[in-house]
């Protein structure tokens, strides 16, 4: 069948257009009939032109205009025409002209719609994701795709001018241990055997630098099988790097370049040339977080001197138990501050286990300060001291958490401080705030298997300072490892990484691997190492996450064009999925009920 072939899209014409004879492909958006008048909005991915059936259209236009249904696909030739004065459209680009329509074919029919496309739709997610090509129509999913693109063309751009070769690495590979579960892949060819999909290109990057590719990038798409969240898929896709020769400031600064040229070719915005670095203790200390939101300052204060000034039982007994009284000045909010709101705050706090949430609202007046309500009366006559102790003016609500474990209270009093970020509006949007978090400590110690872990992988070079006492003292080995935070999430991970096969032993020992559990699951990077391992560190930032801040939303969905559901599943294709029994023979495979 010949069909009408476009000769413009639907975004292209414009005033000095008209007089034309063109021919438009694309899906009814919107119909209206007007006393024997149609306008029909026709959309493409490039925008919606306005199509007339009136009588400038041959009389056979009529009664096919009248069938036409939402999101029918359509060939139309016709004339463009100005539109009278009063009907231009400003909002629309193509909304000074109309096309007249001379010929219609209907390329195909639609059935009703399970939701209109809008701009952005507020259907459900699962029936957004159900009908996953319907809601890739709207204007904010093509949109968000679009920048996605644009992102790792950018991304591709930076790197490839310096030098980095894209390589791909396999997608079955040797299940090892890398912090979350693996999915498995079954072997057909040897029962019992499995491949894994990979956590990240880790190893095989290590490896090439091994081979001397000494500037590796891939757009790599990884599997975990962990529990999805706004933030996290089951499959994601990063961008892997990894550098030979390098040291840890090389890398970041090669980091803030690609950012701010990212940034600068897909939405115009300048970053500053170079992030702001952030010791862990400190991001701990001031934010209790290690991905702090950094579009307001609020930071947490050190509470311990109010425990002698006051009677306040729980900063005391937090501070003789070797612990920390965090607080929170949130500046001009006391009137505003219920009792009740103040209860549902502390509700966050425990979450992240505080007993509870300590409060006084500060009043009276600059000259002559007064604390109110909550612990207020542990402080009698010392209202002065805790304001000029806290910097705090009237107006102030003082929020307080005391732990005997210190990083508990800035844990809890630092989720307090993100939440009152997002409930007060003070994260500007369209602002982006980039920091580095340095100084990781190495090792975590997992209380459930009372054990060291690395508290990121086992590759990452322990700074040279510590080198001498991995051993004696994991806790207080710091790890030339860093973060790349933006707006409270982590963007990126990475670190300089170990090429010494005895020390990386070293780090298999504290972390509970004998020699021959070493050797079994990392044998191969070990034996790799043997042979003139350059010095070697990368970082990966996630893409999807990047791609969701810049775009302003809060989760990594609407920037994935089929992401799974928060159930790891795929409500369109209805996977995970049972398969034939003939596939579980073949594979060796019995399920135990
Ligand atoms: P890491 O595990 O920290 O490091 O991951 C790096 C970045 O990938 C993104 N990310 C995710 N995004 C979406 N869904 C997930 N489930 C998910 N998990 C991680 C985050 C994170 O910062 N191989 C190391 C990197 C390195 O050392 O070079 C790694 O994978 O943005
Ligand atoms: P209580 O003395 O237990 O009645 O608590 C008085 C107030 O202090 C309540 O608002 C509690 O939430 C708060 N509080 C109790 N323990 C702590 C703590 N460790 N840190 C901060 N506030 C606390």
């Amino acid at each position: 069948m010949e069909t009408m072939k476009r000769t413009v899209t639907c975004g292209d014409l414009r005033g000095e257009d008209t007089g034309k004879t063109v021919i438009l492909n694309g899906w009814v958006h919107r119909k209206r009939d007007h006393g024997g008048i149609s306008f029909i909005n026709l959309r493409d991915r490039y925008g919606l032109t306005q199509v007339v059936v009136d009588a400038d259209s041959p009389a056979e236009l009529a009664p096919i205009a009248a069938d036409l249904k939402m999101e029918y696909c359509l060939a139309v030739e016709g004339i463009v025409r100005a539109r009278p004065d009063s009907m231009v459209n400003p909002d629309m680009p193509t909304g000074s002209v109309e096309v007249v329509a001379r010929r219609i074919e209907v390329l195909s029919t639609s059935d009703t719609l399970p939701f209109m496309i809008d701009e952005k739709t507020n259907a459900s997610e699962e029936l957004r994701l159900k009908y996953r090509y319907l809601d890739l129509r709207s204007d904010a999913m093509r949109k968000h795709l679009e920048l996605r693109s644009k992102v790792t063309f950018a991304t591709r751009e930076y790197l490839t001018e310096r030098n980095f070769l894209e390589i791909e690495t396999p997608t079955f590979i040797k299940s090892t241990p890398e912090g979350a579960r693996d999915y498995l892949v079954p072997s057909r060819l040897y029962p019992g055997q499995f491949y894994a999909l990979p956590q990240s290109p880790q190893l095989y990057k290590q490896i090439l630098m091994v081979s001397g590719f000494d500037r590796y990038f891939q757009i790599a798409r990884c599997y975990r099988d962990e529990d999805a969240r706004g933030d996290r898929q089951p499959e994601f896709t990063q961008i892997d790097l990894e550098m030979s020769f390098v040291s840890r400031d090389d890398i970041l600064s090669l980091i803030e370049g690609m950012m701010g040229h990212i940034f600068r070719k897909t939405l115009k915005v300048e970053l500053p040339a170079a992030f702001r670095r952030i010791a862990y203790d400190d991001a701990i200390d001031l934010y209790g977080t290690d991905k702090p939101e950094l579009r307001f300052g609020m930071e947490m204060l050190n509470g311990a001197p109010l425990a002698d000034l006051g009677t306040f039982q729980a900063f005391k007994d937090a501070l003789s138990s070797g612990g920390a009284v965090k607080a929170l000045v949130v500046p001009g909010v006391a009137e505003k501050y219920s009792r009740k709101m103040i209860e549902d705050l502390e509700g966050t706090a425990k979450i992240y286990k505080a007993k509870g949430l300590a409060w006084m609202k500060a009043g009276g007046t600059v000259d002559a300060p007064a604390v109110e309500g909550g612990i207020s009366k542990f402080f009698e006559g010392k209202a002065a001291d805790v304001c000029a102790l806290l910097g705090a003016k009237p107006g102030d609500l003082l929020l307080f958490v005391a732990d005997a474990k210190a990083k508990t209270a800035c844990t809890a009093l630092g989720a307090v401080r993100t939440r009152l970020g997002k409930d007060l509006g003070l994260c500007e949007e369209g602002r982006f705030e980039f920091a580095w978090i340095v100084d990781f400590p190495m090792f975590e110690w997992n209380e459930d298997e009372g054990k060291w872990d690395t508290a990121h992988h086992m590759f990452t070079w322990p700074q040279d300072k510590y080198h001498a006492t991995l051993e004696s003292d994991p806790g207080s080995v710091k790890g030339d490892l860093y973060d790349l935070v933006l707006n409270g999430y982590e963007l990126a991970s990475g670190s300089i990484r170990i090429h010494d096969p005895d020390l990386q032993k070293r780090i298999f020992r504290i972390v509970g691997f004998n020699e021959e559990e070493g050797q079994k699951k990392f044998g191969f990077l070990t034996e790799a190492f043997k042979y003139g391992a350059p010095p070697h560190g990368g970082i990966a930032p996630g893409l999807d996450r990047l791609v969701m801040l810049m775009a302003g939303e809060t989760s990594i969905k609407e920037v994935i064009a089929f992401p799974k559901n928060s159930f790891a599943q795929s409500p369109m294709d209805e996977c995970p999925s049972e398969v034939d029994q003939k596939q579980l023979d073949e594979l060796g495979i019995r399920f135990v009920k």
